[in-house]
């Protein structure tokens, strides 16, 4: 168990878009991922609520020994960050927010930067401060859309379906109205649904996969620990069928065997 590996964590199955493209990147690093799927969404629940998941999530990776740890999750991301590097110590942690924002400000011409994602994510604001971080003089302005309708969707293989056109419409008319020429897909499930949104908003904006940019990112991160032999690990806090059945779509690979973890805690009142 002691093999190094890269410990990815989501709020459920949204983060296998990550893995997909660890795997695209970093063929030969082991992945240890862990989908919170009993307590998933994330993305509705309050800051107090996900912070302390995202605190418990890394205790579990922890006990496998990353070299590295990716919250694949852009919830956590915005809201849990500092929690998860409290968390971690020493070990290096890589979010979802910030290669997006740089490739964001790279790529925009005039300025106008859209971002979607979940509630949490968009109230944060925690794109929008990152873009503003690194926009070094640039004249930029965001445009944020919570879009939460999306997840169960995508997890729904509706991708094509005619009720998720509509509703891809009814979410990004906003951002197009605003003449965004970039736009964030700021959550793990919005690749599955890249087709749709790139159709509505049309080929002049440029859509920014924020797991692809940090996958990217992530290669000048590890260390020299790949271990070809060992075998990855999928780990999930609720039984694992769904995440078995939805999972190799969003991972875009065979999914092997997932287990299944249980946190044991104890009601206390607070
Ligand atoms: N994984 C979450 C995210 O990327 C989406 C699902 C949820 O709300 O937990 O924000």
């Amino acid at each position: 168990m002691i093999e190094s590996s890269i410990g990815v964590f989501d709020s459920g199955i949204g983060g296998l878009t990550v893995v997909h493209e660890l795997f695209e990147q970093l063929p030969n690093e082991r992945i240890v991922y862990f989908g919170d799927t009993a307590r998933v969404p994330y993305g509705s629940k309050s800051v107090e609520i996900i912070r302390r998941y995202a605190s418990e999530d890394t205790e579990l990776l922890l006990q496998y020994n990353p070299s590295l740890i990716v919250v694949a999750c852009n919830t956590v991301s915005a809201v849990a960050l500092d929690v998860v590097k409290a968390t971690a110590g020493n070990i290096p942690v890589m979010g979802m927010i910030g290669p997006a924002c740089l490739e964001a400000v790279a790529t925009t011409t005039n300025g106008r930067i859209g971002i979607i994602g979940t509630q949490a994510t968009v109230t944060s604001k925690a794109y929008d401060n990152g873009i503003n971080a690194v926009a070094l003089g640039k004249n930029i302005r965001t445009f944020s859309q919570a879009c939460p309708l999306l997840v169960p969707l995508a997890e729904e293989g509706w991708q094509d379906h005619r009720a998720t056109t509509l509703i891809v419409e009814a979410y990004l008319s906003p951002l197009k109205k605003a003449e965004v020429d970039t736009l964030i897909l700021g959550c793990t499930h919005y690749p599955v649904l890249s087709t749709v949104i790139g159709n509505y908003m049309g080929p002049d904006v440029t859509l920014i996969n924020s797991g692809a940019v940090a996958a990217r990112n992530i290669k000048g991160y590890t260390t020299n620990t790949t271990n070809l032999s060992a075998e990855h690990l999928f780990l999930v806090s609720d039984v694992p069928s769904k995440f078995q059945s939805v999972g190799e779509r969003f991972l875009g690979y065979k999914l092997p065997l997932t287990k299944q973890v249980i946190f044991k805690e104890a009601w206390v009142v607070v």
